[in-house]
């Protein structure tokens, strides 16, 4: 090659490739609806005693009941009908939809039962399929589409054969039977143009509530399916989504509150940072909120992120230490490239529910699209490390994040301990790692975490989770 010459000049033959490739990826991003804790009740009715709005407000009153919902209950069956038809409206033909679960109402389990808890995964399932029949759904099973709720057995059972039944005309035959098994599963992805791969996980095996693994290492061997999953991926150049209910990692809105026991907590970690090339993103739900995960390696640099997407249902969290989590209903799109899965933007949709019931009107609106609201060029892990720092030194952009986080519901000023606790969960899914930047921060001990302490000894703790 000559002396001085940049790139070498490309030959003729090359040229339909090169630009077939670029193609490819300046093409318009493919799309895809995520969605979460949906929780129907079905006996919501829009009563003037406040005693008899819902079973899912437990002891607590409901007054001025709107007939799309209500803070302090679960949905309605017209919030999660409207929820679907606006992902209709705004997209109607996204390539897939994820849907990570929990569908049934925060009530006791004696009001529920195995088959009410099928007959509410089954309508929700049915409504889907009714709005969007021709679109793949990639569906995982949240802690309250179980009966009792959150103990999900390490082995085979009739719920996860009924489930399985119910999802079967969105699963590959293979994935049905592994569903039986474990309820995870995954499968290749439609729309991309080069085989890249989704990863279903059964996360309730590690939660910390569920009594039925707490001594097993692996439960279903979830863990050494997943590496061999992702070495295959790797070994076949594909990328993978990894979606679940239930997150690794802390709680934003209390302080030391883990979801995953503190063993899988940890393998969860190793899995991702050993397989991170191949993950281009990870979905989850559970604590209803809009936050996200990031995830390091050793030497401290960004290798990866989970979105959490809020939920439908606005219920007002009674889990002892969080202050007023209620949230407005909110539906996520991602766009993302079809060619490397790599993630462009997401926008998240929502109703807001005081208006939707005083003007009788369920208006779904943008909330905001991830990359306008934090000034960055798209979804990256790059680009969400920016939007972490972003957050970490600048006070309107942590209150930006705190007022997403409950879908415009709670807008009051995250204060001191507010950002210790949003900084640490969203920086730090390591347990160890967690509690020093408790401590590097200045932590004081929460008076709310005291308080609950001290109803737990009086026998007053709040009895439901979320
Ligand atoms: C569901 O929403 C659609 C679209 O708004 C509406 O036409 C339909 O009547 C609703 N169904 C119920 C049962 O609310
Ligand atoms: C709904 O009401 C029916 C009839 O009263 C009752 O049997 C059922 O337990 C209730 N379901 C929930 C989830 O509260
Ligand atoms: C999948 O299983 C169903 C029912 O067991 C069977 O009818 C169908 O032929 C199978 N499909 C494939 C592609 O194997
Ligand atoms: C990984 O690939 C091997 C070889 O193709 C295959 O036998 C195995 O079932 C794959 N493992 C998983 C978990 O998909
Ligand atoms: C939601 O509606 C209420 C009452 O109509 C209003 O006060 C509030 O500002 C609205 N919130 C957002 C985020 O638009
Ligand atoms: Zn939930
Ligand atoms: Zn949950």
């Amino acid at each position: 090659m000559a002396a001085g010459r940049g790139a070498p000049r490309m030959r003729p033959l090359l040229w339909p490739i090169f630009l077939a490739v670029c193609g490819v990826s300046s093409a318009a991003p493919g799309r895809f609806w995520h969605i979460s804790d949906l929780h129907l009740d079905p006996n919501y009715t829009v009563s003037q005693d406040p005693r008899e709005v819902c079973p899912s407000a437990g002891s607590q009153l409901v007054h001025n009941a709107g007939p799309w919902g209500d803070y302090l209950c679960d949905s309605p069956w017209a919030l999660i009908n409207a929820s679907i038809y606006a992902m209709k409206e705004i997209e109607p033909e996204p390539d897939f939809i994820l849907w990570t679960g929990d569908d049934t109402p925060h009530v006791p389990d004696e009001k529920l039962g195995e088959a009410a808890v099928l007959e509410i995964v089954g309508r929700l399932t049915s409504l889907i399929r009714e709005v969007f029949p021709d679109t793949k759904v990639y569906a995982a099973m949240g802690n309250h589409d179980f009966h009792p709720k959150s103990q999900f057995p390490a082995k085979s059972n009739s719920i996860y054969h009924q489930v399985a039944e119910l999802w079967r005309p969105w699963l590959r035959n293979e994935s049905v039977a592994l569903f039986k098994e474990g309820a995870f599963y995954s499968e290749t992805l439609p729309g991309a143009s080069s085989a890249h791969r989704i990863v279903v996980l059964n996360t309730n095996l590690y939660y910390s509530n569920n009594r039925l693994t707490a001594d097993i290492a692996d439960p279903s061997q979830q863990f050494q399916w997943l590496d061999a999953v992702l070495t295959n991926a790797s070994q076949a150049g594909e990328k993978v989504y990894i979606i679940g209910h239930i997150p690794p990692g802390f709680f934003e809105k209390t302080r030391d509150k883990a979801w995953f026991r503190s063993g899988f907590n940890k393998e969860y970690l190793k899995a991702v940072r050993k397989h991170h090339r191949v993950i281009a993103g990870q979905f989850f739900g559970h604590q209803h909120t809009d936050s996200f995960r990031m995830f390091y390696d050793d030497a401290g640099a960004p290798i990866s992120v989970m979105f959490l997407a809020p939920g439908v249902t606005p219920w007002k969290t009674t889990l002892v230490g969080v202050v007023n989590g209620a949230n407005n209903p909110g539906i996520r799109l991602f766009e993302y490239d079809r060619a490397t899965l790599s993630l462009q933007d997401m926008m998240t949709y929502f109703m807001n529910l005081s208006q939707a019931n005083a003007q009788n009107n369920p208006r779904w609106e943008l909330e905001y699209r991830l990359t306008e609201a934090y000034g960055v060029p798209d979804a990256s892990v790059r680009s969400m490390q920016e939007v972490a720092t972003g957050i970490a030194s600048d006070q309107d952009k942590l209150q930006r994040y705190y007022d997403y986080n409950s879908v415009s519901y709670d807008t009051t000023p995250c204060g001191e301990t507010c950002r210790t606790e949003f900084l640490c969960a969203m920086q730090e899914v390591d347990f160890d790692a967690y509690s020093i930047c408790l401590r590097s921060m200045g932590a004081r001990p929460r008076i709310e975490v005291l308080l609950a302490l001290l109803a737990m000894l009086l026998g007053l703790q709040a009895l439901l989770a979320p």
